[in-house]
């Protein structure tokens, strides 16, 4: 197995390693150390079915259930992310941690390409751990007090199902039956594995903090959502078919950039179970 890092920031490349068998213990490991180390990893040119993602996401943790979308019948755990050439929106076109409106959110999210546009659809990844790090230490103090109000309704006028109801392909697979979801969490998490502290609000989710209105919030979110993104703490990966990703979204935000109108791109993605915020 070959690591080669893609930035300053985050994110490696993993060459050198066959996804669709069983892996042995020992690169298990490495990956898992990887993936500690670079908060998200990329991988090329692998084939794989909806079962073998699945086997592979293991490595990361639990696969969890997706509260939105329907998964695949025969793999419920994984959910298909289409934009066709007529959609004009797209699926998690703005920088967020995933699913930080529940109370245990999702540790990690992998992405497999089934099919990308010839150019364009690229993911952005930023290090919240660094932006972190970068704050002044008064900065910091004052932001170890404070909790972030997450919803997973912000930024969906007319409600998320109206939102998701857009994209063509993925109408028929939105859960009926999904409700709406608000957790509060510590602006700065401690990573449950290396201790390490990141910024934990985002734009797409994050509308307040508690015991504060949102007008007197905004201000410092907007802030703090705009330092994490600078481009030192980014990196950025051009998919291809065949290319998967996995992330850590207790040190990452990330952010799929919507610029392939009239185009296909088709992807299948698992979350992994998180743990509560602390
Ligand atoms: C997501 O937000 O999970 C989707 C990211 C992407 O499609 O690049």
């Amino acid at each position: 197995m070959i690591i080669t890092p893609i930035s300053n920031a985050l994110g490696a490349e993993i060459s050198e390693i066959d996804l669709s068998v069983r892996l042995s213990n020992n690169q298990t490991g490495k990956l898992y150390d990887a993936f500690l180390k670079y908060c998200v990893l990329f991988f090329r040119e692998h084939s794989l079915s909806a079962t073998q993602v699945l086997e592979f996401s293991k490595t990361f943790g639990a696969p969890a259930i997706y509260p939105f979308i329907q998964g695949l019948p025969e793999v419920p755990e994984v959910i298909e992310i289409i934009k066709t050439e007529t959609d004009e929106s797209n699926f998690g076109g703005s920088w967020h941690s995933d699913t930080s409106y529940m109370h245990r959110p999702a540790k990690a999210t992998l992405l497999y390409a089934k099919e990308v546009p010839d150019f364009g659809g690229d993911t952005l990844f930023c290090n919240t751990n660094m932006a972190y790090e970068q704050l002044s230490e008064g900065m910091k103090k004052l932001l170890s007090d404070l909790s972030g109000v997450n919803s997973s309704e912000k930024g969906y006028q007319g409600g998320r199902a109206t939102g998701m109801n857009k994209l063509n392909a993925m109408k028929g697979t939105y859960k009926k039956e999904a409700k709406s979801f608000e957790s509060e969490h510590p602006v700065i998490r401690t990573h449950p594995d290396t201790g390490k502290k990141s910024l934990y609000i985002n734009k797409s989710h994050t509308y307040r903090f508690k015991n504060m209105s949102e007008e007197e919030s905004t201000p410092l979110i907007n802030y703090l959502c705009d330092h994490m993104i600078k481009p030192e703490f980014t990196c950025r990966f051009r998919w291809r078919e065949g290319s998967l990703a996995i992330w850590d979204n207790r040190t990452t935000l990330h952010n799929a950039i919507n610029d392939y109108q009239k185009k296909r791109r088709h992807m299948q993605r698992i979350t992994i179970e998180g743990c509560t915020p602390r």
